[in-house]
Parts: structure tokens; C-alpha cells; sequence
């Protein structure tokens, strides 16, 4: 982990900075050895990347099974410190990058309301965030305010003490890190091969962050082509859509979850993100329609993958899970080791796993 030239030098103002495009502003966020520094954007993720980081993490699951194995991984970083600054509700997100800096050894700290913090005070967000920087090596966040975590990355750059930052989760924007264990799941269910499938995503697709980072990841890989199931009203934003475009990614949007379902290697559900809702607009939306019933099972592919980022509500009945075309029971726990992978790579200990 160390800092480039293009970091530590001038940059400009964040009203000039932010809104650049995310390919020009990566350099900023990488270290000078070709590894991620803070991890923001599902952009920063390619092919080498991307796979690296899978090997990483299948083999801190294995050689953790012994006692040995698991002294050994947690020794790699027991001289640094993380926290966890998660002021938006999380349950997997924060447990799984909780343990996942137990099982590397990184001792952690943790605020999860700004209503404990010097916030109340008065303090800025931002200078709240450069406090932890004193204390600690790394700041995984996750903050309801679009573009939050990106500036407090860039703020951190400018600093003499800068830490990584990593992203658990920023606005309805990205959430990088769950692309990642997504793909991680794909990868596992697929055995390593990811090219040439259809993916279908389904639900709140306008406010959902997690299906906005898993789209951009789809350009690492071959021949993918997707589906957009959605209520007119949550249809994906044409921002992605546009990303897709430019990177020959073919993709439809449609109401008819049943006449796409037979077609998909994995189906992505999501459920409604009202908590964005301004006037309850949510409640006007029949969702009914974008749900994953028993019966539908019948339907799709032998090989098909079934998931979602979790939490659920009625958008997958609970008789479902069952069934072994249901992985996001897996894809949640794929999450801690992913994460682990994630940490090991920017810290630089990845190669002394195994
Ligand atoms: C997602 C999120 O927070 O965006 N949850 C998660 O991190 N697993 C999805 C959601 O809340 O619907």
C-alpha cells in the first residue's frame, strides 16, 4: 500500500473533482503498485483484479479451517486498526467486514449513529471522519449522502495521514464491495466461468445501488447479456444504461418476469428501497408482479442461480430456499471472505495467504 504522485499531488478543488468522470478520477484512488487504495467504485474492479481477489478469498476460507491456518491469517494484520462508520442501517454489510477484519486479524472500532458521535456537537461529517483517521489504518463507511464516501477519500488523500477508504454503501449510488461478493457468487455457482450469461435483475432498479455496481461489473466478462425487471415507475437509470451502451453490453427492460425467467443463468431480485421514497410513492406501486414465487421454480433453468443482496421482504417466498438454485444464503457469507480478499489486497498481505 503506498501513495502515487497522482494522490499526492495538487488536485483540484471537489466542485471541479466530482463531477469528472469515474475513469479519469480512479487514479486517484489507486496505490502506485497497480493495487486498489480505497475502493469507491464498482469501476475500479477489472478482469485481473476481479479474479485475484476470488483466489484470495477461496483460499483464506480454506486454510482457515484448521487452528494453524486461522493463527497464521490473523496474524497478517494484527497491527492495524479499522472502523466501521456505518450511519445507514446494516446487518450483512457490517458483520461481514466486522469478521472479515477479525479473520485478518485488523482490531476494529465502530460507530453506527452520528447521534454518539461529535456530529451532535456541531461537528462536520467531514472532520468527523478525519478524527477516526488519527486513530485508525482504514475507514469502511457507509453513508446515505451521495458522493460522502468519495469525498472523504478525496479529503483523506490531501492529508498528510491518509488511511483507505472503503466503500459499504454510498446514497442509492454504488456499493461496490457487494458487487463484488455478487460476482464472487457467480463465479462459485459457475465454476469460475462467468462469460456468455443472462442475468436478470428485478425489482426497485432506480433506487437500488446494488444492482447500479453490479451492472458496471458486468463489463469484465464476455458475451454477458441482461434483463431489467421492473415497475415503469423504478426502471434502471439511464446513466447505467448509457454505461452499458458504450460497452456493447446488450440489454432489454420489461414487466414480464415470467416470459424472462426462462432464459436466465442467474436472477437478481431486489426489494423496494422506500426508505428513498419523498411522498410514499412506493405504496401507489403494485410489486406483486416482480415477486419470486415457489411455483416459478418449475420454470426456470436446472442451473439457474437464484439471489439477492438481502434483506428480503415478500419478493422471494420463504418456500424458495429450499430449493439448491438459491444461493443468497451463500452469497451473504461469500460477502465476509470477499471482504477479506478486499482488505488482504490493499494492505498488501494477500500473497502470504496459503
Ligand atoms: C443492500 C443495500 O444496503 O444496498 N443491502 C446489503 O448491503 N446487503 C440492499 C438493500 O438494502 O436492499
Amino acid at each position: 500500500m503506498q501513495r502515487t504522485q497522482a494522490m499526492t499531488s495538487v488536485q483540484p478543488d471537489w466542485e471541479n473533482f466530482y463531477p469528472r468522470p469515474i475513469s479519469e478520477k480512479i487514479p486517484f484512488f489507486s496505490s502506485g503498485d497497480g493495487r486498489l487504495y480505497d475502493c469507491l467504485f464498482a469501476q475500479q474492479l477489472n478482469p485481473d483484479l476481479l479474479t485475484g481477489l476470488f483466489r484470495t478469498a477461496d483460499k483464506l476460507r480454506k486454510v482457515t479451517q484448521t487452528k494453524d491456518g486461522a493463527d497464521h491469517v490473523a496474524g497478517l494484520l494484527s497491527h492495524k486498526r479499522a472502523m466501521l462508520y456505518f450511519v445507514q442501517p446494516s446487518t450483512r454489510t457490517f458483520m461481514s467486514f466486522l469478521n472479515a477484519c477479525h479473520i485478518l486479524g485488523i482490531k476494529t472500532s465502530e460507530i453506527r449513529d452520528t447521534s454518539t458521535s461529535s456530529e451532535v456537537k456541531g461537528e462536520t461529517p467531514e472532520d468527523t471522519v478525519r478524527t477516526f483517521s488519527s486513530y485508525v489504518d482504514m475507514i469502511i463507511m457507509r453513508h446515505p449522502a451521495p458522493g460522502f464516501v468519495e469525498k472523504t477519500a478525496w479529503l483523506m488523500n490531501r492529508t498528510g495521514r491518509p488511511v483507505p477508504i472503503v466503500s459499504g454503501g454510498s446514497g442509492k449510488d454504488q456499493h461496490p464491495t457487494q458487487a463484488l461478493l455478487d460476482v464472487y457468487t457467480l463465479y462459485r455457482s459457475f465454476e469460475g466461468d462467468i462469460d456468455n450469461k443472462h442475468i436478470v435483475m428485478v425489482g426497485d432498479l432506480k433506487r437500488g445501488r446494488t444492482v447500479r455496481s453490479l451492472s458496471y461489473l458486468m463489463r469484465n466478462y464476455k458475451g454477458i447479456s441482461l434483463s431489467f425487471v421492473s415497475p415503469k415507475e423504478f426502471r434502471m437509470e439511464p446513466d447505467i444504461l448509457e454505461f452499458l451502451k458504450r460497452h456493447d453490453i446488450p440489454f432489454t427492460e420489461t414487466e414480464d418476469f415470467r416470459g424472462v425467467m426462462k432464459t436466465a443463468d442467474a436472477i437478481y431480485m431486489t426489494r423496494i428501497q422506500d426508505e428513498h421514497d419523498k411522498a410514499g410513492e412506493s405504496r401507489a406501486v403494485d410489486y406483486s408482479p416482480f415477486y419470486f414465487r415457489k411455483e416459478h421454480l418449475d420454470l426456470i433453468k436446472k442451473t439457474c442461480v437464484i439471489m439477492h443482496p438481502l434483506p428480503r421482504r415478500h419478493e422471494i417466498e420463504v418456500a424458495v430456499d429450499e430449493d439448491p438454485r438459491a444461493v443468497f444464503w451463500r452469497q451473504e457469507r461469500n460477502g465476509m471472505w470477499a471482504r477479506a480478499a478486499l482488505m488482504a489486497h490493499i494492505f498488501g498481505v494477500d500473497g502470504k495467504i496459503g
